[in-house]
């Protein structure tokens, strides 16, 4: 299993070049809220792993390895960003915690998941996401957080 730095670093990349269609240090930098030297170090040895071409002064890659590993914890990410919408948490912490959840997780648990946001988002179903979200207003209403 890879550590979650390795996975936070493909999955940066992933985002940044499909994003931007480059990437640099420095925004990598900035988007995993780490120092440029700690970046260039880690992205020599993504390389010398094989999951990224990185020489200095040209451009940052995905070998086919690191863009398959990077697009399924992608795809992780956003199954935990549209669960925890789902159940009401707000978009900016949804998508923060997402990153949380992506690393770790049974590959059963993640199936699960998957199939409970596929679940709640057919037409049929999307009562019972509306009901679910009107129990936790009343909830609210009634015993706020402290
Ligand atoms: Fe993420």
């Amino acid at each position: 299993m890879l550590s979650r730095k390795t996975e936070d670093y493909l999955e940066a990349i992933y985002d940044e070049i499909k994003e931007k269609g480059y990437v640099r240090v420095k925004a990598l930098a900035e988007r995993l809220k780490v120092k440029p030297p700690s970046v260039s170090e880690m992205l020599s040895r993504l390389h010398s792993q094989g999951y990224v071409i990185y020489r200095k002064r040209s451009g940052i890659t995905l070998t086919l390895e690191g863009e398959k590993i990077a697009k399924s914890i992608r795809a992780r990410h956003d199954i935990f960003e549209k669960f925890l919408k789902i159940i009401g948490v707000p978009d900016e912490i949804a998508g923060k915690d997402a990153c949380i959840l992506e690393h770790h997780l049974d590959k059963k648990t993640i199936a699960q998941f998957k199939a409970f946001v596929e679940f709640a988002e057919q037409k049929e179903n999307k009562q019972f996401s509306k009901a679910f979200r009107e129990f936790c207003r009343k909830k609210r209403e009634t015993n706020p957080p402290s």
